[in-house]
């Protein structure tokens, strides 16, 4: 049974009765108004005309496979876009010192980003024969070049800016930020936030080391001639290296007080 939202209940058969009939029977009130290709406003505002012919038909695909690697990563690279444009939105409000609306928004492109980590589990599933196949006409084409994760890469520093600049103008050090985060609860909820972020692109990358470890292989060079070596070190460049200090540096003043207290 599903219920409608006037609370009355039709059995799934009646349900998609209704909607086989509706379509058939598009009256004015339905009909699209929308500028734009597609039967209806779904397809025109959407214009899933030419999102849904980015995929190369079945016909031209290397193996079969292939579909799932090109859905995968144009999924990966909208969602990125997604997150960057959010992140963007957030150094605008972090610029006014609006921190509500700063970690607000972090939070919805974490969410974003969130997504394209679960997609590469999904590409561990080509087997590596298989992905010699698709590789084969990838050309030079290498996610170093992925305009959505470099967009993050480039906006990570610039939010990181902006956010020691409000730690200045409130007149503290990272650490006592952390020390005070009671009295200072806005501008030590935008630093977390900012390491959800630096966490979520750490972990991107690792898993995506993983895949190619898995797909390719760990000792190998990828496509534009990097050792997949490199990848692990990437993972080392953090993008709020001071955020993850001040933990050591509060462990270690903790250390020294006889209590095990701060201060
Ligand atoms: C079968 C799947 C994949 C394999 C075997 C693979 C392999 C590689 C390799 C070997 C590199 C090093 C650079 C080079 O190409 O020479 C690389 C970099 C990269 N790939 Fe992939 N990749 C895969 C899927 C993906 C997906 C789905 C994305 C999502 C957008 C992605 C994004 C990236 C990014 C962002 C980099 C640069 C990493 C960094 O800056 O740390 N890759 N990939």
């Amino acid at each position: 049974m599903v219920a409608t939202s006037s609370g009355r209940r039709f059995t799934v058969r009646q349900r998609i009765d209704f909607l086989v009939f509706r379509m058939a029977h598009r009256d004015e009130s339905t009909k699209p108004i929308l500028e734009g290709k597609g039967a209806t406003d779904y397809e025109r505002y959407l214009r899933t005309d030419e999102l849904l012919a980015l995929q190369k038909p079945a016909e031209e695909l290397l193996h079969k496979d292939e579909m799932t690697f090109l859905v995968v990563h144009q999924s990966s690279e909208l969602l990125m876009k997604g997150a960057e444009f959010e992140l963007g939105r957030a150094l605008e409000v972090l610029e006014r010192a609006d921190y509500g609306n700063a970690t607000r928004l972090i939070r919805r492109a974490i969410s974003l980003l969130e997504p394209p980590i679960g997609l590469l589990h999904i590409l561990e599933t080509i087997s590596p024969y298989d992905y010699h196949l698709i590789r084969a006409g990838l050309g030079h084409g290498s996610g170093l070049d992925s305009p959505g994760f470099l967009s993050l890469l480039h906006l990570g520093p610039r939010l990181g800016k902006a956010f020691y600049e409000q730690l200045e103008r409130a007149g503290l050090t990272a650490e006592e930020l952390y020390r005070r985060h009671e009295e200072f609860f806005g501008l030590h909820d935008v630093a977390e936030r900012l390491l959800d972020f630096d966490e979520c692109m750490q972990l991107f990358r690792f898993h995506h080391l993983k895949l190619a470890e898995r797909i390719i292989g760990g000792r190998v060079v990828g496509t534009m001639g990097t050792p997949v070596e490199v990848l692990e070190q990437r993972m080392e460049s953090w993008l709020y290296k001071d955020l993850w200090d001040v933990r050591n540096q509060i462990t270690a003043a903790i250390g020294q007080t006889p209590a095990g207290k701060p201060y």
